[in-house]
């Protein structure tokens, strides 16, 4: 299979031409394929409930031979897969080995504010924090990592994040594909930037305004990765770690494939879909089909969430789109295991039935907007950077005013429905909220788009959307965050704090 990147390297190798006209998004050479790695699985019943993360620092040889310093979990990059079960009660012992400061954030997971692993929640070095963490929510994909406030861009970036699964008896009953590793995939994706095979971070004005990018493209810190799947249905659970990257992802013949949860969990029946959007913190799961046996990769579009190319996008969609349109990168073959197929997969017509939430019963409206500061980048003091201390230093902020950790921006009642509207300046930013799933109401004042169903904590603005929100978590000892989950612009501002109590 030729893709493009293969025909201009392959130009480049035989010398055909001493300047090679190559978008900029592009890695500057295909790497070798590798064997897609998967984290080993923890799964806290098989723990006693009792499960201990190190929070280490180390060397990864994303390619041979090269390597790079990093930090992880229980290893040297990212951290296992954990896996937890509704109803139950489970300890994390988190040690940070490290000599900074750290949290360890549960995205997605509803839990109080206290056990959350916000920026509260510091855990210095050589000592171990232990929540106990309730699991009351039904089967999803969620996400661990670092939200140590200042440093959560770089942290992350350097390894600190992995998955987290929640299982439950109707998920079970579904008989979706589950046997870890094999059919019952995590695919962690992130971009990163690299020289001479070794990761670094990239640095200076663009980094911080636009969120680090990068021009390699992993799978659970793989890069090039191949993955040998069985010939049936396989479940893929899609994870966006990426800094800022959002991924427009589709197989590389434009296979049909099924989603079929979101954020919050299963979604009530599976969607058809060729494509799929997924902006930095969202998670998606979907069922994939190789039964043909045939092999296909996972690709995604190029990368365009930024303020220019916002322009190029509205503006000039066709011209963006001849400049673009072909040039789709690769992002992870799999290869059937050779053999027979199974029968025809069977893909569940219904998956499950949840409680909706009226959105008549929303008792406040608030409203957020994600700034981006151009006044901070040129030194001045704008309106937009009028409040809090320190503000004339920060380059992002939520209704004109950065983030301060002293300050409570709002405060919500326990078991209030709210309707939070949020949008974003400029380029589009993943707008989440701690300790809630939520639905969206509407998105540019008309429905919501196919890929905004389902309950969700993360959810991609720039026009106007209306969420509709259940506070069921209590965050009086410690608040929960809102951010933009492009983590420059966390770090850097975008991003506020509520109580609920
Ligand atoms: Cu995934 Cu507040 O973060
Ligand atoms: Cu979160
Ligand atoms: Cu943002």
């Amino acid at each position: 299979m030729l893709s493009r990147r293969t025909i201009l390297t392959g130009a480049t190798l035989a010398g055909a031409g001493a300047v090679v006209a190559r978008p900029l998004w592009q890695a500057t050479a295909a790497p070798e394929p590798q064997l897609l790695k998967v984290p080993d699985l923890i799964d806290a019943r098989k723990e006693g409930q009792s499960l201990t993360l190190k929070v280490q620092t180390g060397t990864t040889a994303f390619f041979p031979d090269q390597e790079s310093p990093t930090l992880g979990y229980n290893g040297s990059y990212l951290g296992p897969v954990i896996r937890l079960h509704r109803g139950d009660d489970v300890e994390i012992a988190v040690t940070n080995a490290l000599t900074e400061d750290t949290t360890v954030h549960w995205h997605g997971l509803l839990i109080p504010g206290e056990v959350d692993g916000g920026p509260h929640q510091l855990i210095q070095p050589g000592t171990t924090w232990r929540p106990v963490l309730s699991v009351r929510q039904p089967s999803a994909t969620l996400f661990y990592h670092s939200h140590m406030h200042d440093r959560t861009a770089e942290q992350v970036y350097s390894g600190l994040a992995g998955v987290l699964l929640v299982t439950d008896d109707d998920e079970k009953a579904l008989g979706l594909p589950s046997e870890y590793g094999v059919d019952d995939l995590p695919l962690l994706l992130q971009d990163r930037q690299f020289e001479d095979g070794r990761l670094v971070l990239p640095q200076g004005m663009m980094s911080l305004m636009m969120g680090r990018r990068g021009d390699t493209l992993l799978v659970n810190g793989t890069p090039n990765p191949v993955a040998h799947v069985p010939r049936r249905l396989a479940r893929l659970r899609l994870v966006n770690g990426s800094n800022a990257r959002i991924f427009n992802l589709a197989f590389s013949d434009d296979r049909a494939f099924h989603w079929i949860a979101s954020e919050g969990g299963l979604l009530e029946r599976p969607v058809e879909l060729r494509s799929l959007t997924l902006a930095p913190g969202e998670r998606a799961e979907i069922l994939a089909d190789f039964s043909d046996g045939r092999t296909v990769a996972l690709e995604t579009g190029p990368d365009l969430n930024m303020p220019m190319m916002m322009g190029m996008q509205t503006r000039l969609r066709s011209f963006a789109s001849d400049l673009f349109g072909g040039s789709r990168e690769h992002i992870l073959r799999f290869e059937p295991r050779p053999g027979a197929a199974a029968a025809k997969a069977a893909i569940p017509e219904r998956l499950v039935t949840r409680e909706r939430v009226d959105a008549a019963q929303a008792v406040r409206r608030r409203r957020f907007v994600l700034n981006m500061g151009m006044g901070g980048m040129m030194g001045g003091r704008g309106s937009m950077m009028g409040g809090g201390q320190g503000s004339g230093m920060a380059m992002h902020a939520i209704n004109g005013r950065a983030f301060d950790i002293a300050r409570i921006d709002e405060q919500v009642r326990l078991g209030d429905i709210e309707i939070w509207e949020a949008s974003g300046e400029m380029m589009a930013h993943p707008f989440h909220i701690h300790g809630v799933h939520f639905e969206v109401l509407s998105r540019d004042g008309g429905k919501p788009t196919v890929r905004d169903q389902g309950l969700r904590d993360t959810v991609l603005v720039k026009e106007p959307v209306e969420l509709l929100v259940r506070f069921t978590q209590p965050a009086t000892k410690a608040p929960f965050m809102y951010h933009c989950h492009i983590l420059e612009h966390e770090d850097n501002g975008m991003m506020g704090q509520f109580t609920a109590g």
